[in-house]
């Protein structure tokens, strides 16, 4: 197992790390009651071992189960499980852990920060994209009618556990969707990592438990420059979400994961960044073919509506004079937020992908 500093508390990564949530959430000085917040697809597999976990060291878990799925990340349903919360007695002193994805993770940790004005939140990630991105940097949140992760706070989890066991039930399309994000991770910060992936041989096991690590290290150290968002730094990490979030919006969040949109995001951030901040032409090539081989969507299918991703961009962004803040990669390994891409060039990449 590797432990790696993280915000204001500690992330775990190995095996077998389950059956020791306990122990390490009585190293935390944690006691008494807790909830387990779960989704209905995570706690069939993984909630039993977690509970009995806490429940050998002297906790009192209440699980609750909530249907899986981006739909249950609503206000509504965070008030159902504060509720629940309410009735099984969890008070002041209790702490939540959120067992799942990146959907449990937001909403479990946005209940953390709500109930009785804060209490920890301990969280365990069960996909890879949650373990890479999500777990880390404190963003909670829940989705709204007119768009995701309207309503939120930041609370920092106390302790993150990746189990890397829990990855092998993953469906394939979930597990490489994780893989935009580490990749997007290595083209705003780091060409040693971008070079490490290139050289693996197609299909082979990639070594998870150090490459997770060093995406932890990336995204905890951007963020640390820029906690709350304020300053452009952990803008850095919207790398090719700008039309990413577009594509997922044209697509009804059902057509393409986030992971895939991202993909699609970053190819079209690469064509502007040849054309505004001078990426070299083959290190774009590059970047197309990692993603490619990670299993993830370079193009968008000929018949996809590109106008509602023209119509998402413009309802996303704020453009003045035609100019947007935009993030751009010079080459492999830095990114920057830039003032120069136009509108026209994002809809000139989009027409190409
Ligand atoms: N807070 C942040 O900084 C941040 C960053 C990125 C994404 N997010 C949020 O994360 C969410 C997406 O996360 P996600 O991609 O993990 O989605 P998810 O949590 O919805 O999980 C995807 C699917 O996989 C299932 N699943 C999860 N773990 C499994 C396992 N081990 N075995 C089998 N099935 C499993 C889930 O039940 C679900 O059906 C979005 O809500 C997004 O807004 C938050
Ligand atoms: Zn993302």
């Amino acid at each position: 197992m590797i432990s790696v500093r993280a915000g204001i508390g500690r992330i775990l990564i190995g095996k077998q790390l389950l059956p020791r949530t306990g122990k390490r959430c009585q190293a935390l000085a944690l006691s008494g009651q807790c909830a387990l917040i779960s989704d209905s697809n995570v706690a069939a597999l993984f909630a039993e071992r977690v509970k009995k976990s806490l429940s050998l060291s002297g906790f009192c878990p209440t699980l609750i189960t909530i249907p899986a799925g981006e739909k249950s990340k609503t206000l509504e349903q965070a008030g159902a499980i504060c509720d629940r919360m309410i009735a099984a007695g969890i008070n002041r002193q209790s702490f939540v852990v959120g067992l799942g994805g990146g959907m449990v993770g937001d909403i479990s940790g946005f209940v953390a920060a709500i109930y009785h004005r804060g209490i920890p939140h301990v969280q365990i990630p069960t996909t890879l994209l949650a373990m890479v991105d999500s777990s880390i940097g404190g963003k909670t949140g829940v989705d709204t009618r007119d768009g995701k992760n309207l309503i939120g706070a930041f609370h920092q989890p106390s302790l993150v556990i990746d189990d890397l066991d829990v990855l092998k039930t993953l469906p394939r399309r979930q597990f490489n969707q994780g893989f935009a994000e580490i990749i997007k991770h290595a083209i705003i910060a780091d060409t040693k990592m971008f070079r490490i992936m290139q050289s693996w041989k197609a299909g082979a096991a990639p070594a998870l438990q150090r490459l997770i690590k060093r995406n932890i290290q990336i995204k905890s150290r951007i963020v640390a420059t820029d906690e709350r968002d304020r300053t452009g730094q952990r803008a850095l990490l919207n790398f090719g979400h700008t039309v990413g979030h577009a594509i997922e919006r044209a697509g009804n969040y059902r057509k393409f994961l986030h992971g895939e949109a991202v993909s699609l995001g970053i190819v079209a951030a690469c064509a502007i960044s040849v054309k505004r901040a001078g990426l070299p032409a083959d290190q774009r090539a590059a970047i197309v073919d990692l993603l490619a081989r990670f299993g993830l969507p370079t193009r968008l299918p000929p018949n996809f509506p590109r106008k509602k991703i023209f119509d998402a961009v413009k309802f996303d962004k704020k453009f003045e004079g035609g100019k947007v803040r935009f993030v751009v990669t010079p080459g492999i390994g830095a990114a920057y937020v830039a003032d120069n891409v136009m509108l026209n060039d994002i809809c000139e990449a989009v027409a190409a992908l």
